[in-house]
C-alpha cells in the first residue's frame, strides 16, 4: 500500500495514496475540475491545460490531470487567475477550431463566460475532410489535438498505431503515416478512436449519412457498395 499524503483542495483536507493526481484527489473530495484532453481510461498527457489549478508557492499553475499530490500541498481550483486562464484557453480554442459538435466544450464556454468571438481575428485551423473508408469520416476542422484517438489506437488499447501527428506548430494535426488513406494503414476499424473523440472530428459514417438525411436502406447500400468496391479493387 502506497504511503498516504495529505493536502488541502479549496480548503478541504484530503488524504490520498502517493502518486494520486490532483484531479483524482479533487474527485475524491467532491470538487469538480474541468477536463478536455483527459480521459479516465487513457494515459494523461496534460495537453489542453483546462484543468490547471493554483498550488500555493508554485510559480506557474499545474495541470491537475498529470500533477501528483504532495504532502502539505495547498491547491486552489477556482481562484480568479485559474478562472481567467480557463476562459482564455476556451476562447483560443473557439477561435481556431469548429466546436459545433463538442457539447462538453460548449458547456464549458458557457460556464466560464468565455467569449467565442474574443479572438475572431485569429487564424482558423482548416483541414480537408477525409472520407476514405466505409466506417468513419475524419473532419480535422473539428479536432482539438487532444491526442485521445492516437493514444487509444496505440499502447492504451488497440496496439495498432494507425494514427499519429503530422505537421508542426499551428499546423500540427492528427493523421496517418505519410497521409495514407485509412484502408492503406494498419487500422483495423475497431472504432475506439471514434468512441473517445470529444468533438465530433471522428464520426461513424452511418451517423454522418443519417445527418445528411439519407434513409437507412440507402446508407446500407452506400456503405456496402463501397466495401465491395474495395474488395474488388
Ligand atoms: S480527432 Fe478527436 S480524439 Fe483525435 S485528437 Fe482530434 S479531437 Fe482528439
Ligand atoms: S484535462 Fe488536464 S491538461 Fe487537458
Amino acid at each position: 500500500m502506497s504511503e498516504p499524503v495529505t493536502l488541502t483542495i479549496d480548503g478541504k483536507e484530503v488524504t490520498v495514496p502517493l502518486g494520486t493526481t490532483i484531479y483524482q484527489a479533487a474527485q475524491q473530495a467532491g470538487i469538480d475540475i474541468p477536463i478536455i484532453c483527459y480521459h479516465p481510461h487513457l494515459t494523461a498527457n496534460g495537453l489542453c491545460r483546462i484543468c490547471s489549478v493554483e498550488v500555493k508557492g508554485w510559480r506557474v499553475q499545474a495541470a491537475a490531470c498529470v500533477t501528483p499530490c504532495a504532502d502539505g500541498m495547498e491547491v486552489h481550483t477556482r481562484s480568479e487567475d485559474v478562472i481567467c486562464g480557463r476562459r482564455t484557453i476556451l476562447e483560443l480554442l473557439a477561435s481556431t477550431v469548429n466546436l459545433e459538435e463538442a457539447p462538453e466544450i460548449l458547456a464549458l464556454l458557457k460556464e466560464y463566460k468565455a467569449d467565442p468571438e474574443r479572438f475572431a481575428e485569429g487564424e482558423q485551423r482548416t483541414a480537408p475532410l477525409y472520407d476514405d473508408n466505409p466506417f468513419y469520416i475524419r473532419d480535422y476542422n473539428q479536432c482539438i489535438n487532444c491526442w485521445r484517438c492516437v493514444q487509444v489506437c496505440a499502447e492504451d488499447a488497440q496496439y495498432t498505431f494507425a494514427l499519429t501527428f503530422n505537421g508542426r506548430g499551428f499546423h500540427t494535426q492528427i493523421g496517418t503515416f505519410m497521409g495514407l488513406p485509412m484502408p492503406d494503414t494498419t487500422c483495423v476499424f475497431c472504432g475506439q478512436c471514434v468512441g473517445v473523440c470529444p468533438t465530433g472530428a471522428l464520426k461513424p459514417k452511418r451517423q454522418a449519412l443519417l445527418e445528411q438525411g439519407l434513409d437507412p436502406d440507402e446508407i446500407f447500400r452506400q456503405t456496402r457498395r463501397k466495401r465491395k468496391q474495395r474488395q474488388n479493387a
